[in-house]
């Protein structure tokens, strides 16, 4: 499988041989593209050597020719645009992300981003400053509306002397992205993903409510990652700071019973839910009609929600999957088989939340995908890739009743995993 990794001007552009080298490592033909402000930083040789390509280095470069096309110089992003099956920017420098957004074309990469349609998977890396600034921050907005992946930059020491993100994602971290989107292209095209997401509110007067630390960051990467696959996707989403995910039909709510009702007027033609929302298990009996003053101690009552994947479970048509998510403390393995059995679900995603840096509003996480009979680790990772993953396994558990399906079995349960 042939991709590009575009390498821009920046200190970090070193790192980008250890990222060629990963990417080596997945079967990858890499094709290395480098800007006039990377060869100042890296000699193309190490590339070419390490590549076993000659590197693209200029628009205008006499001497490149598409080896495979046998194109003239000229068309050579033209060339490359379509033969290539995903184009990777690491390290991206602030000028080149506004480069890209703006949709410049006087240079090598501008031009092959603008004629490509393989996916774009952006990695940046720059000072602090220049990072969190507005123009930048607008910039990465723009360029992942229009699709692209951005394996976002780590927090550390910069090559500055400065601390603060800005640090070149992990090679490992690009190569998860890559791979996530070259594998599992269009794997759930047909299915209608009905995912939850956030967490739920539950007004105790006008100014307060019940919360809970969801962030929705693993909810909205299941989504992006379901619709990057194929799927029709719809997302119940409680509130959340985040961005809606391009391609999905968004259903905001706020409270548990709207999530609820949201839910299941959707179920209906949807053959798999995923509730990752952190769903408020109890509400106040009565919401006060005006603020509640400070006066001495107070009790508030509450009463239980409706526990609304068990109720999925109990409506779901065959063929539908159910997948919970379990946040858990103490006991994790124990209490989430037991959710597991209880609940009545296919597979339920578990997560540790007592690990420090991961879990709620982190952007990585780790995860067990649980099902009656299997256990898989999903070790810490981006929220992205675990999406990807995630989904993974949940495509195991379909491959058996599609198997059925073109086989035209006739077998009455098609969920063996099913507790
Ligand atoms: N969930 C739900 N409706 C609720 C509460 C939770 O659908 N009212 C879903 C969550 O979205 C998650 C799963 O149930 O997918 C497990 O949530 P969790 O809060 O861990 O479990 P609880 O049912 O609250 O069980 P417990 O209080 O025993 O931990």
């Amino acid at each position: 499988m042939k991709i590009t990794l575009a390498v821009t001007g920046g200190i970090a552009a070193y790192k980008a041989v250890e990222l060629l080298r990963a990417l080596q490592t997945k079967a990858l033909d890499v094709q290395v593209v480098m800007t006039e402000g990377a060869q100042r930083f890296v000699q193309p040789l190490t590339f070419a050597a390490l590549s076993g390509h000659r590197v693209i280095t200029g628009l205008w470069d006499e001497q490149i020719l598409d080896e495979a096309s046998g194109a003239t110089p000229a068309m050579e992003h033209i060339a490359l645009a379509q033969s290539t099956e995903a184009l990777v920017i690491a390290p991206a420098s602030a000028d080149s992300l506004a480069r890209l957004a703006q949709g410049r074309v006087d240079d090598f990469l501008g031009s092959l981003y603008l004629a490509t349609l393989a996916p774009v998977i952006i990695a940046p890396a720059m000072n602090v400053r220049m990072w969190e600034h507005p123009a930048t921050q607008a910039n990465i907005a723009l360029l992942e509306a229009r699709g692209a992946t951005i394996v976002a930059p780590n927090n550390g020491a910069l090559a500055c002397g400065m601390q603060g993100t800005g640090r070149l994602a992990e090679p490992s971290a690009i190569v998860e992205a890559v791979l996530g989107v070259l594998h599992h292209s269009e794997d759930l095209a047909g299915e209608t993903v009905l995912i939850t997401a956030g967490g739920t509110r539950e007004a105790v007067d006008p100014v307060r409510f019940l919360g809970n630390r969801s962030s929705g960051k693993m909810g909205y990467s299941l989504a992006e990652a379901a619709r990057r696959r194929g799927a029709r996707v719809i997302l119940v989403s409680a509130p959340t700071a985040l961005r809606a995910p391009i391609g999905c039909e968004v259903v905001p709510v706020i409270t548990a019973d709207q999530m609820r009702d949201a839910v299941f007027a959707r179920l209906p033609g949807t053959t798999m839910v995923i509730m990752s929302a952190a769903v408020a298990d109890y509400k106040p009996r009565a919401i006060a009609e005006q603020k509640l003053r400070r006066s001495g101690p107070l009790t508030l009552e509450l009463e239980p929600t409706e526990d609304i994947l068990a109720a999925i479970v109990q409506r779901r048509e065959p063929g539908m999957l159910v997948i919970g998510f379990a946040a858990e403390t103490q006991d994790v393995f124990a209490s989430g088989r037991a959710k597991l059995m209880r609940k009545g679900v296919d597979a339920i995603v578990l997560n540790d939340v007592s690990r420090e840096g991961i879990g709620f509003d982190s952007d990585s996480n780790a995860a067990t995908f649980l099902t009656a009979s299997t256990a898989a680790d999903l070790p810490e990772m981006s929220k992205r890739a675990l999406a990807d993953r995630i989904l993974g396994e949940v495509m195991q558990l379909r491959r058996p009743q599609r198997l059925m399906a073109e086989t035209g079995s006739h077998t009455p349960s098609i969920l063996p995993t099913r507790p």
